[in-house]
């Protein structure tokens, strides 16, 4: 592992969209995520939940995505035509492809400042994973893909959409190439100081 600064890996650090064909072994896996662990978590909930989906069981997730995508209406039943055939296989390819798939979600809440406090302490979940990712040389694609609000994938997943909420499926694994910096507006463009009354 690489010593990187906080700052340097905030910096650097880059959404990744194609890996290595070459797996993150489990203990680093589960460093990145005690790492993420480290984020802050109102009344100590640590809202979080993981399904790490890697090796045959990616199988099972990649299925769940192509037929929500069909249930959707994104995607043509594979039976359908030759085209929609290839389209499918494609897509199952590309999927099976990435090293680790992760699914995060967290228990609904039914009080809305108690979901968003959930929600926000996720999303920083996810933030510190990525940048402890980035130290051990793992990239993440964070994904908002339509399934994540299909309750049938849910199910499909053995999550209950009525109580689970998906927060972001991550792809990980190790980059085949780091992209570009695509730049960040000024923020002084974007923030305020009011100092008088
Ligand atoms: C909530 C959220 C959802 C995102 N969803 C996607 C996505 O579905 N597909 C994708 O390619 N990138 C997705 N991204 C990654 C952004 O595209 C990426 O952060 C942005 O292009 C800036 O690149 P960088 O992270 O390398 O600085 C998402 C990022 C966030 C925070």
């Amino acid at each position: 592992m690489i010593p990187i600064n906080t700052l340097t890996a905030i910096q650097s650090r880059r959404s990744i969209p194609n890996f290595k064909n070459e797996d993150v072994q489990r203990n680093i896996l589960q460093a990145i995520f005690t790492y993420g662990s480290y984020a802050p978590t109102h009344y100590m909930k640590e809202p979080w939940r993981i399904k790490l989906y890697e090796k045959k069981g990616t199988r099972k997730l990649v299925e769940a995505i192509i037929a929500s995508y069909q249930h959707l209406g994104m995607l043509k039943s594979a039976d359908a035509d030759p085209a929609a055939q290839k389209m499918t296989d494609s897509m199952r390819r590309f999927l099976l492809k990435i090293p680790h798939h992760a699914v995060i979600y967290f228990p609904r809440e039914t009080d809305p400042a108690r979901y968003d406090e959930a929600y926000a302490s996720v999303c920083t979940f996810i933030q510190n994973a990525q940048l402890a990712a980035w130290e051990y040389g793992v990239g993440m694609l964070w994904t908002n893909p339509p399934y994540m609000y299909d309750q049938a994938f849910y199910t499909d997943i053995g999550l209950d959409y009525k109580t689970d909420k998906i927060v972001a499926v991550m792809q990980i694994g190790y980059p085949a190439k780091i992209p570009l910096f695509k730049g960040r507006t000024p923020i002084a463009d974007k923030m305020t100081f009011i100092t008088e009354e």
